[in-house]
């Protein structure tokens, strides 16, 4: 429909139809299903008052969709098409690795391939709009909503959250394999008080703007549609309520003119946290913020109109919100077809879903991070006897918290990637003891341990469960549950040809773990295909290059813990293993995390020979070219991940002393050296000052690669 064609129609809505556009309700309380209710459940309000509505989340197959949507269609004077939504993460039918361990791959390509695929099912399967990409930026891997995220630096976010943009939406959203996009949780929700879900954050501009805001606003600038203000008190407001947030931020200063929806009954929770007084007072300060659609709250639906009549709203306001709900629906090709490649015949996902296992299994191997290696790995494939031991052994429970429609039955175990692999092997499976928190059960470590001593290899899978991350899902430990540690203790004393399998959604305290483990690889919670990624890494016929998106403490006592910290005036220049008594250290753990952010092993070795940059005074604005020359030592093909750091020696404030500047993949043969090309955007040059501006001050600057704490080649520039 043309926009011409769009403001007529708003113009013929009546009030009440208007705002029945900027509500949202959950399938379930409007067909009285079971379907998955992601929060607390709502107050039903009247007939009367659910009459209007211009969306819907949380349904579970195009069958439904198309159901409801001709329902709606068929009761309305002005047939306005429902838009249908759903958090379709990482994946819809097919399960691709979580959003952390997908940037872990540092290949934007390949997350916009997996986000493609997902818009194909997730499409055919009824959905319009994709409540992802997340980008908190996240400190803190006590906090479960870590797995959403792309991790602990606000560039890579970025990177990874415009391709699931790019991904989802394709070229043109009136294509029906796509989706359009709705970035969240804006903004600070990653940085909750003690880790602990929905709690308040308290972030100064300049924190927020170096770190927090940069990730949202590059997931806009690659055209994200919608964006869900945080369920969190942003300095002391909920960001459904800040103005700063909502209209300075990112009405006046980002100029996004997309739509706005509120988190999960948000509304209605302004009054628990205390500053609305009621349901109208809610409604009121929500529109005020620009907040275009109320996410099941049922504040607009009850309140919003008196609020208009008693001039506390404008019907100007409502308008505009309204016509932002109307483009979206219209870009979406809505009005043209309502149901929009939404396929009632299953059997289309479920082609769909046959045809991206390749993509799954090949994104599992991109996404696991080989953490530590003795000589262990690769297992020799001859290996005749192999035990496979811990609670995901055979487990089918590795998909990942948030793939919505994924069928688990569909899952390759590591017992049946192994067997599949190997099929002359005797696999022997010890399910061992369980990843349940507080489980107290260790009667299988005896048989677990019995069964290592016979085998030639031992696959010992232990981790989180797919519970212990996502929503709602905080800790405040990070160890192992229950008695895993104990099992590795067994396992691992029983045979030293033991390699350990980690499966779950954060960074976990893997301390205890990483002193007698040989070897750990971090399979995150891998998808469809983990099993059969697992089992290829493990026996070398696939090779590990993932690197770690967010680092792995040596306690939960050092959280929040990441790697562009700044300096302070008393840094520790002791080992990292001693005290240093009156400077900026413990005097039981050491600063730097057990694993640093870009930690990933590899089946080989890569030497890293020489850097250059192709100018050392630059004019502020200049990129920087920068050439990496390594070689591959080892005796296998391997793919490393350059990655350069910028360091600003001297500014107005203080900045970090490493700070990611570039990164790009290169696959070596045994022997050979090649070199890399990378460029140094002038963006990552600049720093928030204290004026409250985004600038490059002249002085000198260090680039260096490696990865964060291993910094190997250092070079100086200068910019003027
Ligand atoms: C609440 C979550 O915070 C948000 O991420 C999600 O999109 C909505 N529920 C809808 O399920």
């Amino acid at each position: 429909m043309k926009t011409e064609a769009l403001k007529k129609l708003l113009e013929s809505m009546t009030l009440a139809e208007k705002i029945g556009q900027l509500v949202q309700w959950n399938y379930a309380a409007l067909a009285m299903t079971d379907a998955e209710v992601t929060g607390p459940e709502t107050l039903q309000l009247s007939a009367d008052a659910m009459k209007y509505f211009g969306s819907v989340l949380n349904f579970s197959s195009a069958d439904e969709m198309i159901r409801l949507q001709k329902q709606y269609l068929a009761g309305q004077e002005h047939p306005v098409p429902l838009l249908f939504m759903m958090d379709v993460i990482h994946g819809y039918r097919t399960a691709f690795p979580i959003p952390l361990a997908q940037a872990g791959s540092f290949d934007p390509d390949l997350v916009k391939e997996c986000a493609r695929a997902a818009s194909a099912e997730a499409a055919a399967g009824g959905v319009h709009l994709t409540f992802t990409p997340m980008v908190d930026h996240v400190r803190d891997p006590r906090w479960g909503r870590v797995m959403e995220s792309c991790g602990e630096d606000p560039y890579l976010s970025g990177i990874m959250g415009a391709a699931q943009v790019e991904g989802f939406r394709g070229k043109d959203l009136t294509d029906k394999g796509t989706l359009a996009v709705c970035v969240k949780h804006y903004a600070g929700y990653g940085a909750p008080e003690g880790g602990r879900d929905y709690n308040q954050a308290e972030l100064s501009e300049h924190v927020l703007r170096e770190w927090y805001l940069p990730a949202y606003k590059a997931c806009l600038d690659a055209g994200a549609d919608m964006i869900m203000p945080s369920f969190n008190s942003l300095n002391g407001l909920p960001s459904v309520a800040n103005p700063w947030l909502m209209n300075q931020v990112l009405r006046d200063e980002w100029r996004f003119e997309g739509a706005v929806i509120s988190d999960y009954n948000a509304l209605d929770e302004l009054i628990t946290q205390g500053v609305a007084e009621n349901r109208q007072h809610a409604a009121v300060q929500a529109m005020n913020c620009g907040c275009d659609i109320d996410m099941v709250s049922g504040c607009y639906a009850s309140d919003l109109e008196k609020a208009v009549r008693e001039g506390l709203i404008s019907e100007d306001q409502i308008n505009t919100a309204a016509m932002r709900v109307l483009k979206v629906k219209n870009d979406l090709g809505l009005f043209e077809d309502p149901f929009r490649g939404a396929s009632a015949d299953p059997e289309t996902v479920n082609r769909l879903a046959r045809e991206h296992r390749p993509l799954a299994e090949k994104a599992a191997i991109a996404s696991a991070v080989l953490l530590k290696n003795t000589g262990v790995l690769p297992f020799d494939k001859a290996a005749k006897r192999i035990a496979v031991i811990g609670p995901f052994a055979d487990s089918r429970e590795i998909v990942g918290a948030w793939c919505c429609n994924c069928d688990t039955r569909e899952t390759v175990t590591v017992a049946e990637g192994i067997r599949t692999l190997l099929p002359d092997a005797e696999v022997t499976v010890v399910t061992g003891c369980s990843a349940r928190i507080g489980d107290t059960d260790g009667s299988m470590i005896g048989e677990a341990a019995h069964a290592a001593e016979n085998a030639d290899c031992v696959i010992l899978c232990v981790g989180e469960e797919m519970e212990c991350s996502g929503e709602g899902r905080s800790r405040a430990s990070i160890s192992l549950p229950g008695m895993q540690a104990e099992l590795v203790r067994r396992v691992a004393g029983a045979n030293p040809n033991t390699a350990v399998v980690l499966f779950g959604g954060r960074p976990l305290d893997l301390t205890p773990v990483e002193k007698i483990a040989p070897a750990m690889l971090e399979m995150w919670m891998p998808g469809t295909e983990g099993g059969t990624a697992a089992a290829k890494l493990l026996f070398g016929d696939a090779e590990p290059c993932g690197k770690l998106a967010m680092s792995f403490p040596k306690s939960a006592g050092q959280l929040p813990l990441f790697y562009a910290r700044s300096n302070t005036g008393r840094p520790k220049q002791a080992p990292e293993d001693e005290y240093q008594p009156y400077c900026s250290n413990y005097m039981d753990c050491g600063n730097l995390p057990l694993y640093s952010f870009g930690h990933g092993l590899t089946y080989t070795e890569f030497r890293y020979d020489e850097l250059r940059s192709e100018k050392t005074e630059l004019r502020a604005g200049e990129d920087l070219n920068v050439t990496v020359r390594l070689t591959n030592t080892g005796k296998r093909t391997g793919t490393e991940t350059v990655q350069l750091y910028i360091n600003d020696k001297f500014s107005s404030v203080v900045t970090p002393v490493q700070k990611l500047a570039a990164f790009g993949r290169i696959t070596l043969a045994p022997g050979e050296s090649s070199e890399i090309s990378l460029t140094v955007s002038h963006e990552r040059m600049k720093l928030w000052n204290f004026a409250g501006q985004s600038v490059i001050e002249p002085g000198a600057f260090e680039i260096s690669a490696g990865y964060a704490d291993h910094l190997l080649l250092t070079q100086t520039f200068t910019v003027s």
